[in-house]
C-alpha cells in the first residue's frame, strides 16, 4: 500500500494529504466510485451534506471491508444550518452510517445572514462531544477566520479553499498558516480546465506523467490538502499514481507563473447571500 503523506493538524489529530472528492458524483455513480478509490489505496473521502451522497459515501465505506478508523471522512454544515449545526450533523452522520466523523467544516460563511460565529461554536462543542474530531471552516476570508479565533479562541483545524495552478491563493494560505491552519484545496484541477496548460503539458511530457499527475504532484510538493473528484476508474487510478516522481525546483517555479486570478467558483464574500 503507498504511502500517502500525512499531515498534522493544530489539534495533534492526522490527515492524510492526499484523498476523493465527491462534489458532484451523482448518488448512483457515487458508490463505485469510493469502492473503486479505497481498493486504489485512497484512505480521505471529502464529501457535504449538500452534495447528496452522504448515504452512498457511507454504503462504500461500510462495504469496502476497510476499517472505519482507517478512513479520514469530511462533511460539511450547509448555509442554511448555521443555527442548527447539532441537528445537521446528526444527519449527517445518520446518512453515513457513522458515529462521528474525522472532520467537520463551516461550508461557507454566507457573512449575510451573519451566523457563521454561532456555528463555530456549535462545531467546538460537538468536538467536544466526540461528534467530530477535528473541526474547520471552508471558503473563509481573513475576516472571517479573524473573527472565529476571536471571538471564541479556537482557531479552526483547516480553512479549505478553492486553489489551483491559475489561482493558487499565496495571502489567503499565508494568512492559514500564520494562525496554524492547515490549506485544503478544492477543484485541484481547476475542474479540468487547467489540464490544457501549455506548461502543465509540457511538464507532463518531460516527466512522462500526465498533466493531472502533474498538478497533483505540485498541491502535494507545496503542502497543501487535496482531493481531486472523479468517478471514472482509470482516472481515480491516475490521479493516485503521484508518488513515484518530483517536480524540480525549476518545475515548481514554472507553476508558480501560471497563477492569475482565475477563480471558478463563487465569491465567499458574497456567496449564500
Ligand atoms: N468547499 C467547497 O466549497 C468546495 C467546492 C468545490 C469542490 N469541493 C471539494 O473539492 C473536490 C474537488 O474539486 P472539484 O470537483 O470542483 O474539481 P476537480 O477535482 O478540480 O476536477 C474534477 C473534474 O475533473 C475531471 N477529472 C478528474 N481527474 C481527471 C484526470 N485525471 N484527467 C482528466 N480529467 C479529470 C473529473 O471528471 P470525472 O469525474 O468525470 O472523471 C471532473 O470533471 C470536490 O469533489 C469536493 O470534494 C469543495
Amino acid at each position: 500500500m503507498t504511502d500517502v503523506p500525512e499531515i498534522t493538524l493544530n489539534d495533534g489529530h492526522t490527515i492524510p494529504q492526499f484523498g476523493l472528492g465527491v462534489w458532484q458524483a451523482k448518488p448512483e455513480e457515487c458508490v463505485d466510485a469510493v469502492a473503486h478509490a479505497l481498493k486504489v489505496g485512497y484512505r480521505h473521502i471529502d464529501t457535504a451534506a449538500i452534495y447528496g451522497n452522504e448515504e452512498q459515501v457511507g454504503q462504500a465505506i461500510a462495504e469496502s471491508g476497510v476499517p472505519r478508523e482507517e478512513v479520514f471522512l469530511t462533511t460539511k454544515l450547509w448555509n442554511d444550518r448555521h443555527r442548527d449545526a447539532p441537528a445537521a450533523l446528526e444527519e449527517s452522520l445518520a446518512r453515513l452510517g457513522v458515529d462521528h466523523v474525522d472532520l467537520y467544516l463551516i461550508h461557507w460563511p454566507v457573512p449575510s445572514q451573519d451566523a457563521y460565529v454561532d456555528a463555530w461554536r456549535s462545531l467546538i462543542e460537538l468536538r467536544d462531544a466526540g461528534k467530530a474530531t477535528s473541526i474547520g471552516v471552508s471558503n473563509f476570508n481573513e475576516d472571517h477566520l479573524l473573527r472565529v479565533i476571536e471571538e471564541t479562541g479556537v482557531v479552526p483545524a483547516v480553512n479549505q479553499i478553492e486553489s489551483h495552478p491559475t489561482f493558487q491563493r499565496f495571502d489567503l494560505r499565508q494568512i492559514n498558516q500564520a494562525h496554524g491552519i492547515q490549506t485544503e484545496v478544492w477543484s485541484p484541477l481547476g475542474r479540468g480546465e487547467d489540464l490544457e496548460n501549455d506548461t502543465v503539458l509540457e511538464i507532463a511530457e518531460s516527466v512522462g506523467k500526465t498533466p493531472a499527475q502533474v498538478i497533483l504532484r505540485w498541491h502535494i510538493q507545496r503542502g497543501v490538502i487535496v482531493f481531486p473528484k472523479s468517478v471514472t476508474p482509470a482516472r481515480i487510478e491516475e490521479n493516485f499514481d503521484i508518488w513515484d516522481f518530483e517536480l524540480t525546483e525549476g518545475q515548481m517555479k514554472q507553476m508558480i507563473k501560471l497563477n492569475r486570478k482565475n477563480r471558478l467558483g463563487p465569491d465567499p464574500r458574497i456567496f449564500g447571500a
